[in-house]
């Protein structure tokens, strides 16, 4: 790239996961953080929760570095579906993620040509390196339950890494929301990774958890040990204030040839709500405007309002397409009450006649959508059975999408 384009690449990054050219807002949350890695023995794990786009997973990102020069280890990954279905697929998500840390550390084995090790022996033992293999095997020779097994594994990985100079290990699951137990299939993985935890660290392991997820994270996790409450501090992620977004604008632009005017800065804050995914997006978009008009004069007036239409299509449609025509009235409904920015309740939703036309629905009807709803991630579930928008601002595209052929009032 030449210097001119370096100048006006556009640096703003309004993509899931992708870390921002500033992030805004977050040393708050940085320090609450670092505190826990001051723990001697780990009595407190860490929870951040908050809306999507709000800035989750990018801060993990950073938490990563900060906690390696703080002396941790980091391993994890991304909660799948998949990855919280059984117990056994958890501990092989962790085993493996663990992997990559634990295959520089060896423990030593006594010499037994039947664990088809092939090192020389010395005085009778031979140093294993604690390889994935290494791990599988003492996981599947430890006899009893998974939750037994992978607490054989996690131990014996710590009596070796606490011979290091290293501190502990910060194990990172993001979108932790997607683990759950499944009673009817008698599977029971969100207990089982608060059981083994909670297990080790009272022995003195330093291996602690950061969970990220949505807000009903932690309700969900206090729901199957009420311990939970005790064993995690929660950091929750809010959208930025008006000057933490204004840097979040301005920043990444700072010495460029183009900038944003006071105006389109105002008009940026007031559209994204502060959310800075929105930030990123609608910053994206402004800067590709203003970067047409450079060099061709004075800088157009950049028409920003219409840059929700542009969000409306490339982000709120696709998920809104996903739904089911009753989905989408449940959600019309939603979106005519007042109180629906922070939370709703299914007997809001039923009963009366919906003003748009459509036939009202039954408690249990809303209860099936509501549930179908929240499994298509567009809402979440609160502790106290309500219910709240999982995307921010999803509320006000709602409100804009008229209800196809809906008959005059
Ligand atoms: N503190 C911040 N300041 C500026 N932009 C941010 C900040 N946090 C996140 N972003 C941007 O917001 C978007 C969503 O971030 P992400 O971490 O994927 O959110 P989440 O994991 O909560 O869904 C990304 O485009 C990212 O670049
Ligand atoms: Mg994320």
């Amino acid at each position: 790239m030449s210097s001119h384009q370096t100048e006006i690449a556009n640096p703003f990054t309004p993509s899931a996961g992708h870390m921002p050219p500033y992030l805004a807002g977050r040393d708050a949350s940085m320090a609450e953080f670092d505190r826990y890695l001051r723990q001697e023995t780990v009595q407190t794990n860490v929870v951040i929760t908050g809306l999507r786009g709000v800035g989750k997973t990018v801060l993990l990102d950073r938490l990563k570095p900060r906690s390696q020069q703080a002396g941790w280890a980091w391993v994890g990954s991304d909660l799948s579906e998949a990855a919280s279905v059984s117990e056994r697929n958890l501990a092989t998500r962790i085993l493996a993620d663990l992997a990559p840390v634990s295959s520089f550390l060896t423990v030593p084995v006594d010499a037994d040509p039947g664990l088809g090790f092939s090192r020389e022996p010395r005085g009778g033992q031979i140093d294993v390196p604690l390889g994935y293999s290494a791990l599988e095997h003492v996981f599947e020779h430890t006899p009893g339950l998974v939750a037994d097994k992978l607490k054989a594994v996690l131990e014996l990985v710590w009596s070796s890494f606490s011979t290091t100079s290293k501190r502990g290990i910060v194990f990172a699951y993001d979108e932790a929301q997607n683990l759950a137990d499944h009673a009817q299939k008698n599977e029971f993985p969100m207990s089982l990774l608060l059981d083994v935890f909670q297990s080790i660290q009272k022995k003195g392991v330093r291996f602690m958890l950061v969970l990220t997820g949505l807000p009903t994270l932690l309700p969900k996790l206090v729901d199957v040990r009420t311990y939970s409450e005790r064993m995690f501090h929660t950091i929750v992620l809010d959208r930025l204030s008006e000057e933490e977004s204004r840097d979040a604008i301005l920043r990444p632009v700072k010495n460029r040839p183009i900038t944003f005017a006071k105006d389109s800065v105002a008009t940026i804050i007031r559209l994204s709500g502060g959310y800075p995914f929105f930030i990123q997006f609608f910053c994206r978009e402004a800067y590709d405007i203003f970067v047409q008009g450079w060099g061709k004069g004075p800088l157009p007036i950049a028409p920003l309002d219409g840059l929700i239409r542009k969000l409306d299509t490339d982000f709120f449609a696709p998920r809104w397409q996903l739904l089911t025509d009753r989905e989408q009235d449940l959600l019309r409904q939603v979106a005519s009450l007042d109180t629906c920015a922070d939370e709703f309740t299914i007997q809001e939703l039923t009963g009366a006649r919906p003003s748009d036309g459509s036939r009202p629905f039954t408690s249990s009807h809303a209860n099936q959508l509501l549930l179908a709803l929240c499994r298509k991630g567009a809402v979440y579930k609160t502790r106290f059975g309500k219910y709240c928008f999982a995307v921010p601002l999803f509320w006000e595209f709602v409100r804009r999408q008229a209800r196809p052929n809906a008959s005059p009032a």
